[in-house]
């Protein structure tokens, strides 16, 4: 039966252009909706540019311009680039829209409606200057535990202490540098610690295939009868480039709020525009959403799983509308095991890609070998990426076609004859038509891959076997010729079908030469008939040269040799290392600013009595993980000998929990809790930093856990 399908990529923010994160997601998520449209079922794929907030703002204001004109300026012409590497959206719109603003709005009313939206005054810092409330990122000041200067209003990148904003000495906003007030003001949230909520994200989880990794995630967020979940606070105050809350002037929507809304904005608008209709969807936007056997999917990445699959599914719900069938979670992408970074030179930009003339298909190819259904990054290595294409693509796929298909043009008039495959291999072809859509379907590209090459290596052996460039030079052996080009054609056939999702181009461009369609999955099961057509042979894909990639690499190479130099010079205040942040986690613009050795005046004396009121233990840790709302963030279970505390450290640059785990180190076991977004932090444990890095500390061999230390 013929499945209808409504399926979203996270929205990119409209203040950078694409990179190579937004590729790898939109290439994920068009891999497997092209595979859906091979099946047969009816797919709406869309998305749009994310263009509230205040970073848009700030940065539409140094500019001197209007956010509405940034967001026009940044996001002219960069839906241009998604065709060109075979992205197949069939609607790219905007959260600044009339739509958004009436769905936004009408949510909202839905849930207030409900008894999900309540208000109160909460007290925030202000910069008198700019006249605005400042999100933790625009605090900045001297680190409560090291002192370390110019730390941001969250934790230390110094020694790695974890603290909010208003303990920061000497704090400023990042903006104008004033001293920041504090002010109080109204603020609207979304109830998500009412019991209702609990209750049905609690259901929702138990009924969505979601990944193992993220219903872990869940299961710690909606455990302990949902106690975890706190109100989210969903409004900001003027100025915001944002959507107004209804009947409270000067408040706006914050950003995450009327984001995933646009998921429905772009779809409503893609229904509105008439071109639902022309992709075969003749309903009204209201009538597809009621109908319950439409299926909604959502591609992100891992950093946003939070927003995702508590706040968007509870918000869908509890205003009477369809919720997600799932949420597929990708990691990031990294280059050559660092971290992407333009400054560093280990970045790949998709601009620079296209520039450079490669082929967007390699792309494609690269990233579905590489991609698995696991929140796992992947890694952009240039050498395996030239292997790959040439050594699969062209030695292995390509070469079946290029040693046939002369041969039928030149000798036997352009027409197939029947094929004869080998009982094996045949048996081998049949079989996989099921394997594959398996993969595909459970976004497996990485082994679908794998199969579809053990596949060629098969018509590869048999080509070797049978030799059709001598049997093309003996008299009489013709019609021997004739089968085997036959049949290579067919299962050349059969591996352009399976490669269509993933190679849309080149696939197309072999169905065009060799007379079939590549998205017909169900010819799979017939062989092409006697006296088929081909065109004749033209080459369909050339290898990389590794120098193209020498030379897409080059300019990156540059600028982390400008890095290196940019390292020696001290940075001040006020220079380029106060610019806003990219507020995307992974830009790969990111600024990248070294960081110079601060080493501190010693503090004032203490008696022996203050330091005897801090209590130092030895703490083993237990366990180590990742924060995913919190990027600089590790979680630590620690054994203090008589119990094992939670603790969260500042140290994820520093340190890969796997590592850590066995490891003894220091812990402050009374200092006060600390009720943080993700869960409570029960101590500190300590670290050395002088700005270059972070060194967690460690008792000699010997010390067990819960020793006191003195
Ligand atoms: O993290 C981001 O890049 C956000 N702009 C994603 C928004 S996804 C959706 F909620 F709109
Ligand atoms: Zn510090």
């Amino acid at each position: 039966m013929s499945r209808k399908i409504f399926v979203t990529t996270a929205l990119p923010y409209a203040n950078a252009p694409f990179h190579i994160g937004h590729f790898m997601e939109y290439i994920q998520a068009d891999i497997w909706v092209r595979f859906q449209r091979q099946q047969g079922h009816k797919v709406h794929f869309v998305c749009a540019d994310d263009t509230h907030g205040a970073p848009i703002m700030l940065q539409a204001d140094k500019q001197g311009i209007a956010p509405a004109q940034l967001v026009a300026k940044v996001t002219a012409d960069r839906a241009g680039d998604l065709p060109k590497f075979g992205i197949s959206f069939d609607h790219w719109y905007t959260t600044h829209s009339p739509e958004n603003v009436e769905l936004a709005h009408e949510i909202y009313k839905k849930l207030k409606a409900n008894k999900l939206i309540t208000s109160r005054e909460i007290e925030q810092f202000y910069d008198p200057v700019k006249g605005m409330f400042l999100a933790d990122r625009y605090i900045k000041g001297d680190c409560p535990k090291c002192g370390a200067k110019d730390q941001y209003g969250d934790s230390c990148e110094v020694c790695g202490a974890v603290y909010s904003p208003t303990e920061l000495k000497n704090p400023y906003s990042a903006i104008t540098g004033a001293a920041p007030i504090l002010k109080k003001s109204e603020h609207f949230f979304f109830k998500l610690s009412d019991k209702r909520c609990a209750k049905f994200l609690n259901e929702w989880v138990e009924a969505t295939p979601l990944q193992s990794e993220v219903k872990n995630k869940l299961a710690e967020w909606l455990g302990d009868g949902g106690k975890n979940l706190n109100d989210w606070d969903i409004s900001r105050d003027a100025p915001y480039f944002g959507i107004e809350i209804p009947d409270a002037p000067g408040k706006y929507f914050y950003v995450w709020l009327d984001a995933p809304v646009g998921y429905l904005a772009s779809l409503k608008n893609y229904f509105e525009t008439g071109k639902a209709k022309a992709n075969g969807e003749p309903r009204s936007f209201d009538d597809f959403l009621a109908d319950d056997s439409v299926e909604q999917f959502h591609f992100i990445g891992k950093d946003i799983i939070y927003f995702h699959t508590l706040f968007w599914p509870a918000m869908l719900h509890f205003a009477g509308r369809k919720v997600p069938n799932n949420v597929f979670v990708h990691g990031f992408i990294g280059f050559s095991g660092e971290k992407m970074s333009k400054s560093r030179g280990t970045g790949v930009s998709p601009q620079e890609y296209l520039k450079h003339g490669l082929n967007p298909e390699w792309l494609r190819y690269y990233i579905a070998a590489k991609l698995n259904d696991k929140v796992e990054d992947l890694d952009f290595n240039p050498d395996d990426f030239v292997a790959r294409v040439n050594s699969d693509l062209i030695g292995k796929y390509v070469n079946i076609a290029s040693r046939s298909a002369g041969f039928i043009s030149k000798k036997f008039d352009g027409k197939l004859t029947k094929p004869q495959l080998p009982a094996d291999i045949a048996k081998e072809f049949t079989a996989a038509a099921a394997e594959i859509a398996a993969y595909y379907d459970g976004r497996e590209f990485g082994k679908a891959i794998r199969k579809i090459m053990a596949l060629a290596d098969l018509a590869n052996q048999y080509v070797d076997a049978n030799k059709p460039w001598e049997l093309a030079k003996r008299v009489g052996r013709d019609a021997e010729l004739h089968t085997v080009c036959s049949t290579c054609i067919s299962m050349f056939r059969d591996l352009t079908v399976y490669l269509a999702p993933v190679l849309p181009q080149l696939a197309a461009n072999a169905g065009e030469l060799f007379n079939f369609n590549p998205n017909d999955w169900k010819a799979l099961a017939k062989s092409l008939p006697v006296g088929h057509e081909i065109k004749q042979y033209k080459h369909l894909m050339t290898r990389i040269d590794p120098k193209q990639m020498d030379a897409l690499l080059e300019p990156a190479l540059e600028a982390g040799k400008e890095h290196a130099k940019a390292a020696a010079k001290p940075e001040g205040k006020g220079s380029e290392s106060e610019v806003i942040p990219a507020n995307s986690d992974f830009a790969l613009v990111a600024p990248e600013v070294p960081k110079p050795i601060v080493i501190q005046p010693i503090s004032e004396t203490i008696s022996i009595d203050d330091f005897g009121r801090i209590d130092l233990r030895v703490a083993k840790i237990l366990d180590a993980e990742l924060v995913i709302e919190a990027e600089k963030l590790l979680k630590l279970t620690l054994d203090l000998g008589v119990e094992t505390r939670t603790v969260f450290a500042g140290i994820r640059s520093a340190y890969n929990p796997k590592d850590l785990v066995g490891r003894l180190t220091v812990t402050v076991a009374n200092l006060a809790p600390r009720k943080m977004r993700f869960g409570e932090s029960q101590g500190m444990v300590l670290a050395a930093g002088d700005g270059t890095g972070i060194y967690l500390l460690s008792p000699d061999s010997g010390a067990v856990p819960g020793m006191r230390i003195k």
